[in-house]
C-alpha cells in the first residue's frame, strides 16, 4: 500500500518517534510511505516526500516535528475539504495517519468520510485534552519541563523569600498545572475546570500567602502554578497579591513567570517515546487491517474500543473520542471529574 504520515497542530515532542516507527513498521511490511510536510496545509498543497529508512533514522530524540506543522484556516472548509480529497487521490494514497490534538483528529474524522483512503489517528498534544487516552504524545515531557523549571524557580524563590506565579499551557484543559504543580512542590494549583471566581481565587491566595510567610509557619517561597485557561490574567492576579503582601508581610515578593512555547519543546522523555512508537506501529497494523475512522489510544478504558495486540493501545472511533472530548472540555467527562476531584484532596495538603 502507499501509507502517508502527517503531524498538525501545536507540535508535541514524541511526533518524531511516531513517524519514525510508522514509517519503519510500514516499509518492514513492504508499505511505501508518504511524508506530508505542514500538516493539512501540506496535503492541500500536495507537498509529500517518500520517507526512507534514513530519513528517519536517529529522529525519535528530537522535539519538534521533522514534517512540520500547521493550523490550516483552509482545510476545515468545504473546498479546503474537497482539495485534501483531491490530493489523496493524485498522490495514490491508500492510508493516512494523522498525529496531532483534538482540532487535528477531527480533521481526520471528517477526512476520513470524504476522501478515497483509510485515514487513523493518534493523540499528540502536551495539553491532554483527547478523550479516551490517558495519556498523549507529548505530555509526559511537558510535565518534566515544568517540574524542571519550577524547581529552578524555587531554588531562586527560597533565596529572596519570595512567591512565584508560575503559568502552564494546557489550552483550556488544567492536566498539565495539575500534574506539575502535584510534582515540583506547588503550593496551590489554579485551573479552570474548578470555575471559581476571580475573587475567590485571590482572597484564598492572599490567605495562603499570609499563613505561609508568617513567622510561625516560616515558608521560604510559596509556588503557585496557573493554568493558561484560567482567565485572571496572571499580571493582575501577581499585582493584588502584592499589594497584599506590602501591607501584611512587608518585604516579601511575589513575581510571575509565563513559560509559554519552552512547555512545548525539547527532546521527548522516554514516555513519550515510547507512547509514540507504540501508537505508530499499531497504525500500520491497524490500516493493514482496513480500519477507518479510528484513533489508536494510550491506555484507553477497556470498556471502549477494541484490543490490538498490544496490551496499552486501544482502537476507538474517532466519533467516539471527539465526543468524549467534548466532555473534557465541559467539565462532564468522568475524567476530569476524578482529575479535579484528585486535586481537591491534595488541595488541603499542598496549601499546609
Ligand atoms: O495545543 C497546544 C498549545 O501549546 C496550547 O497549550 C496553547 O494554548 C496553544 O497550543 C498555543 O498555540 P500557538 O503555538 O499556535 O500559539
Amino acid at each position: 500500500m502507499k501509507l502517508a504520515v502527517l503531524t498538525s497542530g501545536g507540535d508535541a515532542p514524541g511526533m518524531n518517534a511516531c513517524v519514525r516507527m510508522f514509517t519503519k513498521a510500514a516499509i518492514a511490511r513492504g508499505h511505501e510511505v508518504l511524508g506530508i510536510r505542514g500538516g493539512y496545509e501540506g496535503l492541500l498543497d500536495g507537498d509529500a516526500v517518500t520517507l526512507d529508512l534514513p530519513m528517519v533514522d536517529g529522529i525519535s530524540r528530537h522535539g519538534g516535528t521533522m514534517l512540520g506543522s500547521a493550523r490550516s484556516a483552509r482545510f476545515p472548509t468545504a473546498e479546503g475539504q474537497q482539495l485534501a480529497a483531491s490530493r489523496v487521490a493524485e498522490l495514490g494514497i491508500d492510508g493516512l495517519f494523522v498525529i496531532g490534538g483534538n482540532g487535528s483528529l477531527t480533521g481526520a474524522h471528517v477526512l476520513a468520510r470524504h476522501a478515497p483512503c483509510m485515514v487513523v489517528g493518534a493523540p499528540a498534544s502536551i495539553d491532554n485534552d483527547v478523550g479516551f487516552s490517558r495519556l498523549s504524545i507529548g505530555v509526559d515531557t511537558a510535565v518534566n519541563t515544568i517540574v524542571e523549571a519550577c524547581d529552578r524557580i524555587s531554588d531562586t524563590a527560597r533565596a529572596h523569600r519570595r512567591a512565584f506565579v508560575v503559568e502552564v499551557m494546557g489550552r483550556h484543559c488544567g492536566y498539565l498545572a495539575m500534574r506539575a504543580g502535584i510534582a515540583a512542590d506547588a503550593d496551590a494549583i489554579l485551573f479552570s475546570e474548578r470555575n471559581r471566581s476571580d475573587a475567590d481565587t485571590i482572597a484564598d491566595l492572599k490567605q495562603l500567602l499570609t499563613r505561609s510567610f508568617s513567622k510561625a509557619r516560616g515558608k521560604k517561597r510559596v509556588l503557585i502554578i496557573k493554568a493558561e485557561g484560567v482567565e485572571l490574567p496572571t499580571a493582575d492576579l501577581v499585582a493584588a497579591l502584592q499589594a497584599h503582601l506590602d501591607t501584611e508581610v512587608p518585604g516579601v515578593g511575589i513575581r510571575e513567570t509565563i513559560l509559554g512555547h519552552v512547555v512545548r519543546g525539547g527532546n521527548p522523555s522516554a514516555t513519550d517515546r515510547l507512547i509514540a512508537q507504540r501508537l505508530g506501529g499499531g497504525a500500520v497494523f491497524a490500516l493493514e487491517e482496513g480500519v477507518s475512522d479510528v484513533m489508536l489510544a494510550w491506555e484507553a478504558p477497556s470498556t471502549v474500543g477494541t484490543k490490538t495486540e498490544d496490551p496499552s493501545v486501544r482502537r476507538i472511533s474517532l466519533q467516539e473520542v471527539l465526543d468524549e472530548t467534548g466532555r473534557m472540555l465541559d467539565g462532564t467527562s468522568p475524567t476530569t471529574r476524578a482529575r479535579v476531584a484528585l486535586i481537591l484532596k491534595a488541595e488541603q495538603v499542598l496549601a499546609l
